[in-house]
């Protein structure tokens, strides 16, 4: 059984959800409304897992009975004064939620390796330094993929939430460093806020059975 440990320190929540914890899952009727009742089955329970993921992450910082509900772009709501995300792939969910004196915004993405996945996307995900690292050996060359990808969703749900600026996979560039295992990411377009083009971030990435998982939060901002 796959088990993934917070990548964060004190004062995070961090929660990870199985297929097998589903039965137990319980949402508020609040959060069961924003799923459409035409959903096919492996969303409603993606969707489920994220949102028991969510509380659980939530709890781990003592805010309980909190229903997560979807802004208009979709991202979750948190409780004022948190930050948090949400990721979901291959029949599991992770969360995890802090306070903003903890951190200015978090990002968490998990990706099932598809080796059948098109190398199309190449072009739309890499820029150009980006696709020679993933292409420098034949052998790993989905695996870097998607973790550029996924790094790059983590990026994503770090500051879209701070200024609902959406930013594109060419929007900021990834550098991987093999001796500590994260990436250094720097922003080509800003993305509100503090975080002007040219912004310097660091995205962790862990490959877990066949599973990439990345994660990143932005230092607090003054007094959060
Ligand atoms: C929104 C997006 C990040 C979701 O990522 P994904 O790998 O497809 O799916 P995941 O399961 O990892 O994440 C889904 C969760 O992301 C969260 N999410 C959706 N939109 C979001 C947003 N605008 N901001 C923050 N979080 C968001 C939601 O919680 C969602 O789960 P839910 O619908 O069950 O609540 C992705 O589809 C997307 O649109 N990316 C934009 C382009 C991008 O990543 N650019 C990189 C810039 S560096």
């Amino acid at each position: 059984m796959i088990d993934i440990l917070s990548p964060f320190g004190d004062g995070f929540g961090f929660s990870l959800k199985l297929l097998s914890d589903y039965d137990e899952v319980k949402l508020y009727p609040e959060e069961v409304g924003l799923i459409s009742p035409k959903a096919v089955q492996k969303r409603k329970i993606e969707f489920y897992l994220g949102r028991a993921a969510a509380h659980s992450a939530l709890s781990e910082i003592n805010i309980y009975e909190f229903p997560v509900l979807k802004g208009t772009n979709n991202e979750p709501v948190w409780p004022k004064g948190v930050v948090g995300a949400i990721s979901h792939s291959g029949g599991m969910a992770i969360a995890a939620a802090t306070g903003k004196d903890k951190a200015a915004g978090i990002g968490v993405d998990i990706e099932l390796v598809d080796r059948k996945l098109s190398e199309d996307i190449i072009k739309e995900v890499c820029t150009f330094k980006e696709a020679a690292w993933v292409n420098m050996n034949p052998n790993q060359k989905v695996e870097r993929l998607i973790m550029v990808f996924s790094a790059k969703e983590s990026a994503f749900k770090a500051f879209f939430p701070i200024a609902n600026i959406f930013l594109n996979y060419l929007d900021a560039e990834l550098f991987w460093n093999e001796d500590i295992g994260t990436f250094s990411g720097r922003l080509l377009k800003s993305a509100g806020g503090d975080y002007e083009e040219g912004y310097m971030f660091e995205v962790g990435c862990r490959i877990i059975d066949k599973y990439i998982f990345t994660y990143m939060k932005l230092p607090p901002i003054g007094n959060g």
